[in-house]
């Protein structure tokens, strides 16, 4: 695999630079949009409430409502296969007085909300059906919401940044009492688009106060390329012989670069290059060639700013002398799938060793020389990442590997394709499904 590429724009500052700007007064312009399905949700969302999002000559535009001037929507707002969609949506409409019905996909479906229902009504907002915390569940919010203090019971930024985008709305300081440290795009845009938001440390956890009744102004907002997507092609590199590939454009905000890390811990030849500043977000661009990894532990703490990419890297963990283990990834039982069974379980069928203890996943290596027999069709469960993981482990295996559905890529990535064949790799559809 060899050549220069971009990925496409980060996931989660998509979704927010698109929230603020229907929050803000006047014109959010914003260049490097993510165009994925997860995010065209958002968008169209957006629109249902009363801010219209538009495709311009160089990117994208949102005319903001200004904070408490999104309106009822006449239909129910699907969010499809998001969840940081929903949950941010969901603390974005809490401080207006309006009824909204959320729907989605029967993966988001799936998802437990009442991690974000219960500070919210703590603030004031009701639902409609009472004791229910998944999909389908209609909200009605309040102009009266009461700011809170709240400590998050899981290390989640979908929570923390529903809870502080409601509390842009609250008569009063909200704070969110965070023990792990998780990305903190709401933090910085939230500040870009002039909302008044500090951050302390308190007793070893970090505590974001975010003051209510604001008033956000319109920004420009650059989306730098999306670390979780680059995670893809980076593993890609790092296991087929003779590669050599440059990704453009990364964002590297620690609070993402756990996988970048644990590949400097199992030998990986990385380089992070010109390394700058765009749009309040640190940029660089990433070097790869292949290694000799080797297996490593990944600690628990490490989790939160690697979340997402624990199914490439078990999938990379195939290929590395030892075992690794990773450790604390009791949240992705509850991700789009629960990817700590549906890895295994593609592991499995593809001639790897893998099992679950706990909440601590577990790949056994490869010994030196042997290769991963590949071979196996895996099932992805209406999940993006397990789709992209397990073509990524193909593109070294003996055999090559097949999943059952590769329409959900297009939810984060749909560039995943192309790209990998631009830099090389052969992706085919099997006759069968044509
Ligand atoms: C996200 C937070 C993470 C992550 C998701 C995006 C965000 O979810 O898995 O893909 O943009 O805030 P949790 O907050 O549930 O950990």
């Amino acid at each position: 695999m060899s050549g220069r590429v971009r990925v496409p724009g980060d996931k989660s500052i998509s979704h927010r630079a698109l929230m603020l700007g229907a929050l803000a007064a006047g014109r959010t312009h914003i260049t490097g949009l993510l165009e994925s399905e997860d995010v065209r949700s958002t968008a169209k969302a957006l629109q249902a409430l009363g801010a219209p999002v538009r495709k311009v000559a160089r990117g994208w535009e949102v005319l903001g409502r200004g904070v408490g001037g999104l309106t009822e929507p006449v239909s129910d707002i699907d969010c499809g296969n998001s969840g940081t969609g929903l949950r941010l949506m969901m603390g974005m409409v809490a401080g207006h007085a309006v009824r909204v019905r959320f729907v989605g996909d029967p993966s988001l479906s799936r998802r437990p909300m009442g991690r974000v229902l219960d500070p919210l009504t703590r603030m004031g907002i009701e639902v409609e059906e009472v004791g229910r915390t998944t999909l389908p569940l209609t909200l009605r919010g309040t102009h009266d919401l009461m700011p809170i203090e709240y400590a998050t019971p899981v290390a989640s930024a979908q929570i923390k940044s529903a809870v502080l985008l409601a509390g842009l709305h609250a008569s009063g300081a909200t704070t969110v009492v965070e023990r792990q440290a998780t990305r903190d795009h709401t933090e910085r845009m939230l500040r870009h688009f002039g909302a008044r938001l500090t951050v302390a440390e308190r007793a070893g956890a970090r505590a974001i106060t975010v003051a209510g009744d604001a008033e956000l102004e319109a920004r420009a907002v650059h989306v730098p390329g999306d670390p979780s997507s680059a995670a893809f092609l980076v593993s890609a590199a790092l296991i087929v012989p003779g590669s050599e590939i440059t990704i453009q454009g990364v964002l590297v905000n620690a609070t993402r670069m756990g996988f970048y890390v644990t590949l400097a811990e199992m030998g990986a030849d990385i380089l992070l290059r010109n390394e700058r500043e765009e749009g309040g977000e640190p940029v660089a661009d990433i070097q790869v060639r292949p290694a000799r990894l080797k297996g490593v532990r990944v600690p628990p703490e490490r989790a939160p700013s690697m979340i997402d990419e624990y199914p490439v890297l078990a999938c990379l963990a195939a290929y590395a002398e030892g075992e690794t283990r990773m450790e604390g990834l009791a949240e992705l039982r509850v991700k789009e799938s629960d990817r700590l069974a549906a890895t295994v379980a593609g592991l499995t069928a593809n001639g790897v060793p893998a099992k679950v203890e706990g909440d601590v996943l577990i790949v056994g290596g490869r010994s030196a020389g042997a290769g991963v027999r590949g071979g196996g069709t895996v099932a992805t469960h209406l999940d993006h990442r397990i789709a992209m993981a397990f073509l990524t482990l193909g593109l070294g295996a003996d055999r090559p590997v097949t999943v059952d559905d590769a329409n959900t890529i297009a939810t984060s990535f749909p560039e995943f394709r192309s790209l990998m064949e631009r830099l090389g790799a052969t992706l085919s559809v099997p006759a069968a499904v044509c």
